[in-house]
């Protein structure tokens, strides 16, 4: 277990929508630099799924077991999925991933870089994904970004990194984490993803596929949810990027 990404301080689990769960938790970039990242926990029956996952403390762990047992962890966002592994091993969990998705370490790895875990599930267009109604997008940008829609409640889109909603920073930014997104850009709700727009480069209509998705919430990686009216609210700032 030493091998894993230690758990960082982290929020109680949420319920934000009948049988979805929200954790909002620390990813830490350099000693001095924090700032925050959240999973998504969906049920379905006793089973739970993981998605942007977050390692949690004991405690944490504790009451993720009180909601039922997790089978299944799907990773959405290029530049994440460090704490896939400890929950495959943890739970014998099952860890879905679009075609071409790699562990590697870094923004920038080396070609040839050994990754850290494989995968167990890449996902296809007819691959049946292990919860109802689910389907998984792929924005078809290199390393993959996905989102994951749930038919349910209007339809719930759990994004990685292209959709965000920082309004503000929240407990889990250091001082200079802070100051540092905030000057990047991160800082403002309703936001596609800086950091992804600069690595990955995205087509214009890349990014507006989104919009061709019918969507009411979005549960990000980076953010709060936005409960009701996302679509709208996601809109203007969709419409604007222009690659
Ligand atoms: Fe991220």
């Amino acid at each position: 277990m030493s091998d894993f990404v230690p758990a960082r301080p982290h929020g109680p689990l949420q319920e934000v929508l009948p049988g979805i769960w929200f954790v909002t938790g620390t990813v830490r970039m350099a000693p001095l630099v924090t700032f925050s990242r959240a999973m998504t926990i969906v049920r379905e029956d006793d089973r739970l799924v993981l998605i942007n996952s977050v390692r949690l403390d004991d405690e944490g762990l504790a009451a993720l077991d009180e909601l039922g047992t997790v089978t299944d962890v799907i990773r959405l966002a290029g530049f994440h999925g460090m704490d896939d592994p400890f929950y495959a091993d943890r739970y014998d969990a099952k860890v879905w991933v679009l075609p071409r998705t790699r562990y590697l370490r870094g923004f920038a790895p080396d070609k040839g870089a050994e990754p850290y875990f494989r995968a167990h599930v890449e996902v296809e267009a007819d691959t049946e994904l292990p919860l109802r109604g689910a389907s998984m997008i792929s924005l078809g940008t290199k390393p993959p970004e996905g989102l994951l829609r749930l038919d349910r409640e209007g339809g719930v889109l759990i994004a990685g990194d292209c959709l965000q909603n920082w309004a503000e920073p929240d407990r889990y930014f250091s001082l200079v984490g802070r100051v540092m997104m905030r000057m990047m850009g991160f800082i403002r709700p309703h936001n596609l993803g800086p950091g992804w727009l600069k690595a990955t480069k995205p087509r214009p209509e890349q990014v507006r596929a989104l919009l061709e998705l019918s969507f009411e919430h979005v549960l990000p990686s980076h953010g709060t949810p936005v409960i009701g009216g996302a679509k709208d609210a996601y809109r203007p700032v969709i419409e604007a990027y222009d690659g």
